[in-house]
């Protein structure tokens, strides 16, 4: 019997979190494929707090649809508060101030939730997108491995494999803000794709392309465009210094969506959770479960996220 495919996004809004979802609005057709698409918080780019709260305000502002809203951990595996990136996010998460929207509550963890699944035996099948840190992963992993057997696969945004870091030299921010969770994704045996630094750094938005608009979803009128285009001249006007925006998290959506335009190396990858290199990801150099994404076509990439925001 055809199993029910569910996708869970996993998210720790962020100006790039918040254009991976603006694209979701506009892949309904992709996520057709899906019975349940859930969105859960994570904290990382700032408090769950604030993740928790820009989630809800983005679902709102984008009118996207969701079969549930689960909260992440409040803190990382080992129970610490987790690093923020406010420096480059904004204050609060968000260079952008939305309206807010109340707050639903008792909402399940996200890891009781995949817990649940299990024990509830619906025979179903969980695709899992990871735009943050991987704790909620992680949790639901240790507290019952035996969740492996519903996942059928994870797209993470996460780590730099063969490049430096962005949170230290060695660390991309992501792993950085959870190693010890990173470690149990990373060596759980999960089918694994990872969107690293490796290749975040030839697809970005140009500030003169977006405001002279040579992309597509400038000229757009739809919601989730008008939505994209202020989240964009706010991040550049809250970084005047800056000629790029980074858009590691659209592109882990362009894996989900269209792996083939991606270049993998199949690898055993361990997590160092030791300073001074805390946070580095490293391929074993043997063949394993994790295909780390090693080259992309650039410019098709760049064209499926402006025309996702379109
Ligand atoms: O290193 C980039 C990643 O860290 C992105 O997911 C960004 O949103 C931050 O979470
Ligand atoms: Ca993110």
């Amino acid at each position: 019997m055809n199993k029910k495919q569910i996708l869970i996004v996993d998210t720790d809004p962020g100006v790039d979190d918040a254009l991976a979802l603006s694209m979701l609005k506009n892949l309904n057709q992709k996520l057709g494929a899906y019975e349940k698409i859930i969105y859960s918080s994570i904290g990382g780019n700032t408090s769950l707090k604030n993740t928790h709260q820009n989630m809800l305000n983005i679902l709102d502002i984008l009118s996207l649809n969701y079969d549930n809203l689960l909260k992440g951990s409040e803190s990382t595996l080992l129970g610490e508060k987790f690093v923020d990136a406010e420096h480059y996010h904004g204050i609060n998460g968000l260079t952008l101030e939305l309206q807010k929207k109340s707050k639903p509550h008792n909402l399940l963890e996200t890891y009781e939730y995949i817990q649940q699944l299990y024990i509830d035996k619906k025979n179903v099948e969980i695709t899992l997108l990871m735009l943050g840190p991987l704790t909620n992963l992680a949790k639901a992993l240790i507290s019952m491995p035996e969740i492996s057997s519903l996942i059928r696969s994870v797209v993470v945004m996460g780590g730099a494999f063969y490049v430096s870091g962005n949170a230290t030299k060695y660390a991309e921010f992501n792993i950085y803000a959870d190693p010890e969770a990173a470690n149990i994704v990373f060596r759980s045996e999960l089918a694994i794709k990872a969107i690293g630094l490796d290749v975040c750094q030839d697809v970005v938005i140009n500030r003169n392309k977006f405001y002279d608009s040579q992309y597509l979803f400038t000229k757009s009128k739809n919601s989730s465009s008008k939505f994209a285009c202020s989240l964009i001249d706010s991040f550049f006007k809250f970084h005047p210094d800056r000629s790029e925006m980074s858009l590691c998290d659209p592109i882990a959506v362009i894996c989900l969506f269209h792996d083939n335009e991606f270049v993998y190396n199949m690898q055993e990858v361990i997590v160092e959770t030791n300073e001074p290199k805390r946070g580095l990801t490293i391929p074993l150099n043997k063949n394993g479960n994790v295909a780390i994404a090693t080259d992309l076509n650039s410019i098709k990439v760049m064209n499926l996220i402006d025309k996702s925001l379109t």
